[in-house]
């Protein structure tokens, strides 16, 4: 894998998607836009001790990185002298914008613009995979897994966080839809310029809508369903190419859930 940023082709049916998160990630970076920042936390908890136990010059994903807040979280933590780091999003992430660039060694890192159902990487050549809170928003859910079972290393791991619509949804998207699409359309009819702030917020809102009309496998927003969803979850990923799937329901104090999946493939 070469050092330089790699640019891959994104299919048409993804660009509005892309464009909606490039700019959520951009105007609502301080705002849990990408997610409560214990989701991270987490993520760089678990995952750590193997990316440091790694021991040749090894590969470590982080897919649907954003602009990589999770190597921000992780820089106090030590990464082999040879391992890489690969970050890879769909969305149109600035270099300025790519925090890792900040927290990793330039030698030892590449961003790679490219979509998450279908990775421009070959065959079992990764060690550890990260993911927080992007795998299932990569449809159809099948796909996403199947690439990243593809991409992992006999005895890889990875470890997922995945949205609930606890962590999803606004209990107030509607009206904050309904506010940010009255804005628009009377200054619309002043002829007044509606700012792109604006319209990306709106964006964002009905993207975040749609997500919860097509349902989402992973949800868990009822209460005492979590234990089916949990097993249905467990499952889904060992019948898709991983030995052990560990899967639990984690939350923060503000009441935001998600779910945790921790993979390993073969090599147990
Ligand atoms: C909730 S954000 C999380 C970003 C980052 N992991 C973090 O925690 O800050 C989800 C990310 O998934 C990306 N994403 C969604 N669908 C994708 C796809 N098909 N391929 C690659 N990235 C995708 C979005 O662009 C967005 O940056």
């Amino acid at each position: 894998m070469s050092a330089t940023e790699t640019l891959t082709r994104i299919p048409e049916h993804l660009e509005f998607s892309r464009k909606t998160c490039a700019a959520y990630s951009y105007f609502f970076r301080d705002e849990e836009g990408d997610g409560p920042i214990e989701t991270v936390v987490s993520l760089a908890n678990r995952a750590a001790p193997s990316i440091q136990a790694l021991s040749e010059t090894e590969t470590i994903l982080d897919l649907c990185s954003g602009p990589g807040r999770f190597w921000t979280v992780y820089n106090g933590l030590a990464l082999q002298p040879k391992s890489r780091v690969v970050t890879l999003d769909f969305a149109e992430i600035r270099k300025p914008q790519l925090a890792a660039r900040q927290h990793l060694p330039l030698q030892q890192y590449t961003h790679i613009e490219g979509d998450g159902g279908n990775l421009p990487i070959a065959d079992g050549s990764l060690a550890v995979v990260v993911n927080n809170l992007g795998l299932d928003q990569i449809l159809p859910k099948e796909r996403a897994i199947s690439e990243l079972a593809r991409v992992l290393r006999p005895g890889g791991r990875a470890f997922i966080n995945l949205n609930t619509s606890r962590l999803m949804l606004p209990p107030d998207l509607e009206d904050r839809l309904a506010k940010t699409t009255k804005e628009i359309m009377r200054k619309e009819k002043k002829r007044a310029t509606v700012s792109p702030k604006l319209r990306f917020e709106r964006d964002a809102l009905l993207c975040k809508r749609n997500f919860r009309r097509q349902g989402s496998f992973f949800d868990a927003s009822v209460d005492g369903e979590s234990e089916t969803i949990q097993q249905q979850i467990e499952d889904l990923f060992v019948s898709s190419g991983f030995d052990s799937a560990v899967v639990r329901l984690n939350s923060n104090p503000r009441g935001k859930q998600w779910w945790e999946v921790d993979l390993q493939k073969g090599g147990i």
